[in-house]
């Protein structure tokens, strides 16, 4: 109701997605097809998510057998590390799709959480982090989970191989091993076993980083909510991927979000979209949001390698309100440009203090309402012009079941959006290429070589290695 949208245009974008052959498309994903060309892999995320074999093709039995082994082999693990007291702290060392999901649920989730452990998460190749979690840690006490889906990638492997270093230095005289304090999340087995981690979970290359919360990635939520709220978060997801299937085109959510995204950003020209979750224990849902959507759809290649002639993703940007009201509400409200907002409201909270939550939602509320309405004022500095457009999510409460199926729905107007622009939402090419060319700069470092280097490059290498 308060987009900048009417049934005509509704119409032409169901339209548009038919012949894009979003549905087709849609299809061919959820029977196995190697939808993702340019790697040529399976796009199956949702068969994590699925309890059983209702429905499934015949040729994706084995994967999904395999697959619902490994789940019980974690959700097991989960359970025993929640009965382990010497287990009071959790370390998740991974980067990406390896920590932002995990890192934004878990905080999501706290308030389903076993009150007896600490979690923490290392990502960045910025040591300070790293410094700072292990003084807080007693290694006997520890259980490090090294997860990444490569198992060669650069901060989770520098990070493992110091909290390795340092695991050893602190039990060097104790009965405390490696085994039972580290575990590796990874489909390549055979690369942390070498870096002598053995106890490992697996998962395959059919799971995109970004989408692959629901696999044993999900380890430390599942040690922070249990095995029955994970297969309740799956149980969420699992629902909007039928309705994703089902629905009818005008009824269904991820489409229309899906052909939202694409009028306000190609048609439009809208150049972001700010996310305004009303709930501080969504503080990383726009973090994981941010590479689900911009590392899926930051693309200006067609699948089939021609260049596209409209715009597609817009950057994502955002904070738990009522914080973003007190910092950038001014300039989305008066600002020159337009930036389509989305809220997110949590109906029932879980603390005791009622008058704070009814604030809470009055305010998510009456910034929708002022974006549109405006204001008129006879002082022009505070005359809001309003007719500006968002979109509002409201939540009945904030478990492990409605959590999944918000995740899922933004993976699937994720995909729909992709689809309708014509780009494969499932590689990161450009990602990759940054990755070998921070490689080479580091190559250089030692000798400050600045041979065959940009002006600019080579005074900043000679500055930075002094
Ligand atoms: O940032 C690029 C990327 O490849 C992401 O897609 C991925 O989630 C992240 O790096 C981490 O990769 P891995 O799980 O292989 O360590």
């Amino acid at each position: 109701s308060k987009s900048h949208i009417d049934d005509t245009v509704w119409q032409l974008l169901l339209e548009l997605a038919e012949s894009r052959q979003a549905s087709a498309l849609r299809d061919a994903m959820f029977a196995g097809a190697a939808t993702n060309t340019s790697e040529q892999r399976q796009v199956m995320h949702w068969l994590l998510r699925k309890p059983d074999t209702a429905d499934l093709p015949p040729h994706l039995l084995p994967a999904w057998q395999e697959m619902d082994a490994t789940r019980r082999r974690f959700l097991d693990f989960a359970e025993a590390i929640r009965a382990n007291p010497d287990i009071t702290d959790i370390v998740n060392i991974g980067i990406g799709g390896s920590d932002l999901g995990p890192c934004m649920a878990v905080q999501a989730l706290q308030a389903h959480a076993h009150t007896g452990k600490r979690f923490h998460f290392i990502s960045n190749i910025d040591g300070h982090v790293l410094q700072q979690t292990l003084q807080q840690l007693n290694a006997r006490n520890t259980l490090f989970i090294v997860s990444s889906k490569s198992f060669s990638t650069l901060e989770t492997m520098h990070n493992a191989r110091a909290a390795l270093e340092w695991f050893r230095q602190q039990t060097a005289h104790t009965s405390a091993d490696v085994a039972a304090h580290f575990v590796g999340i990874t489909t390549n087995t055979a690369a942390a076993a070498s870096l002598g981690v053995h106890t490992t979970f697996g998962f395959w290359d059919w799971v995109g980083g970004r989408y692959s919360l629901w696999s044993a990635i999900g380890l430390p939520l599942a040690i922070a909510i249990g095995a029955q709220g994970f297969e309740q978060l799956l149980a969420g997801a699992h629902a909007v991927d039928r309705h994703f299937v089902q629905a009818a085109p005008d009824k269904n959510l991820p489409l229309l979000l899906g052909l939202l995204q694409v009028w306000e950003s190609s048609l439009l020209r809208y150049t972001s979209r700010c996310m305004a979750p009303y709930l501080s224990s969504l503080q990383r849902l726009p973090a994981y949001l941010q590479q689900l959507e911009m590392e899926s759809n930051g693309k200006s290649m067609t699948r089939y390698g021609q260049a596209v002639h409209w715009h597609t993703t817009p950057a994502l940007w955002g904070e738990p309100g009522t914080n973003s009201q007190h910092a950038f509400f001014q300039q989305i409200r008066q600002g020159t440009h337009i930036t389509p907002v989305e809220f997110i409201a949590v109906r029932q909270a879980r603390h005791p203090w009622h008058q704070h939550h009814v604030l809470l939602l009055a305010n998510a509320l009456a910034q929708a309402q002022a974006l549109m309405q405006g204001y008129d004022h006879a002082n022009p500095h505070q005359r809001i012009a309003g007719n500006r457009p968002s979109t509002f999510f409201v939540l009945p409460e904030l478990t492990p079941r409605t959590l999944g199926a918000l995740l899922a729905v933004y993976e699937h107007r994720t995909f729909v959006s992709g689809a309708v622009w014509d780009i494969n939402s499932f590689d990161q090419w450009g990602v990759e290429q940054g990755k070998v060319m921070a490689l080479d700069i580091a190559s250089r470092w030692q000798n400050a070589d600045t041979t065959g280097l940009d002006a600019s490059t080579a005074h900043l290498l000679r500055k930075l290695c002094q």
